[in-house]
């Protein structure tokens, strides 16, 4: 297999070459909260604000009319990376948490008091509350998978926990604490027996390529575009186009309407009807090149690469302090479906003075309840460490943290 060529894809990465307060070079570990942006993407979008900046629909005028192209192609582009069956599944949002809102208020809506929806102890918060904000506000009962115990979510609970009361199953496709991915074939075969539909929160798995929604068998789709080397303020919610047409509006607003009247509106075909307003047009162009950029990218090797310094990363805390720190690696070992983030918590140590000092030595990390604070209550942790690698990590930024990681060890748990 051809070997990844990390140094290649480092250096579109402006950001990698700089250095922290103190000297040190950076080493990019928080690619779980936000990836690093090409300047590929970042140029497309300056293209875009340059030469084609306009409100798109609006207006009959040239630029207008460029910028409506230019969000469609991006809807288009986005179509494509999903293998969605139209464009017109493709719903602009702030992001995931502004799609999973929506869904959960749109499809919520259709929701009688009783019905079911089935999510996992290891959502992350955005595939949480909005949930529960539903269930206080019509009456839905909340149901939730156990996970593994290395990390996953628990698929061999389903038959138990989805009963012919459920109505969605809303799983993350890629635990952003443990980077378990979820069996998501048994949520969708679970889900079918009871007529259930199947919502996949696909934040941590975009940046590892394109997604078959339709290969995959579920009716939703959440991402943003900020964790797959996009801008942030832009993300999207697929959904089964049949599925959407049936779905009542979100947020009201211009755009989203057919007529408005002061008694009363009707509402655009999808998907304008969930776009208010007016939409985060260049993020859209910025996300259209990032998938360009990802889709151009050997993803065979690149993912061997990631899983390569993965292991290195799990091993690497494995012998610490000689092998006698008290690790705990909260995640899978590595094997396939492990996705490149890593967690770990040290006994007698706090996450946030290990993330300090590692800050110190140049290594981004994350500290804490990583947003998925059912998770740690699960596993009576306060929160944990987290690593997170992206497909431009290379073997200076494992050495780094390891390098780093000693230091922390020697400074805080003797
Ligand atoms: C699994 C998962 N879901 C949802 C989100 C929320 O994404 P955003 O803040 O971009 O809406 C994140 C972000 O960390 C995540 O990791």
């Amino acid at each position: 297999m051809t070997r990844f060529d990390a140094a290649r894809v480092r250096a579109e990465f402006p950001i990698l070459r700089t250095t922290v307060p103190g000297g040190a070079p950076l080493h990019y570990l928080d690619n779980a909260a936000t990836s690093q942006m090409p300047e590929a993407v970042a140029d497309a979008m300056r293209d875009h604000d340059f030469r084609r900046r306009a409100n798109v629909k609006r207006g009959v005028h040239h630029l207008a009319e460029c910028a409506t192209e230019a969000y469609a192609d991006a809807r288009q582009r986005v179509a494509r990376f999903l293998n969605a069956g139209d464009d017109r599944e493709v719903v602009f949002t702030s992001g995931t948490t502004g799609a999973i809102n929506l869904l959960a208020y749109a499809f919520g809506a259709t929701l009688s008091p009783g019905d079911e929806i089935v999510l996992s102890v290891l959502e992350h918060h955005s595939n949480l509350v909005p949930w529960q904000l539903l269930r206080d506000r019509r009456g839905v009962a909340l149901k939730f998978l156990p996970a593994t115990a290395d990390g996953r979510v628990d698929v061999t609970a389903l038959p138990d926990i989805v009963t012919p009361r459920c109505k969605l199953v809303s799983v993350t496709h890629v635990s952003n604490v443990t980077g378990g991915e979820t069996d998501i074939a048994a949520v969708v075969a679970a889900a079918a027996v009871v007529g259930a539909r199947v919502a996949v929160d696909g934040a941590q798995r975009v940046s590892h390529g394109p997604i078959d929604v339709r290969a995959l068998g579920v009716d939703f789709y959440a991402f943003s575009a900020h964790k797959m080397f996009g801008p942030n303020g832009v993300g999207v919610l697929w959904g089964r186009g049949e599925l959407l047409e049936t779905l009542p509006p979100f947020l009201g607003g211009g755009e989203m309407i057919r007529t408005v009247s002061l008694d009363r509106t009707t509402y655009a075909d999808i998907p304008a009807r969930f776009e208010a307003g007016t939409p985060p047009i260049t993020q859209a162009v910025g996300l259209g090149a990032a998938i360009d950029w990802l889709t151009g990218i050997d993803r065979p090797a690149a993912e061997q690469h990631m899983a390569r310094l993965t292991g290195r990363v799990i091993d690497g805390l494995a012998t610490l302090g000689g092998g006698n720190a008290r690790i705990e690696v909260v995640g899978p070992a590595m094997t396939p479906g492990r996705y490149p983030v890593v967690s770990f918590a040290v006994d007698g140590a706090h996450p946030h003075d290990i993330c300090q000092i590692l800050d110190g030595h140049g290594v981004a990390l994350r500290g804490g309840h990583h947003c998925a604070q059912p998770f740690m209550d699960s596993r009576g942790l306060a929160g944990t460490s987290r690593a997170s690698l992206a497909l431009y990590s290379d073997d200076g930024d494992v050495d780094a943290f390891l390098n780093g990681m000693e230091d922390a060890l020697a400074r805080l748990t003797l």
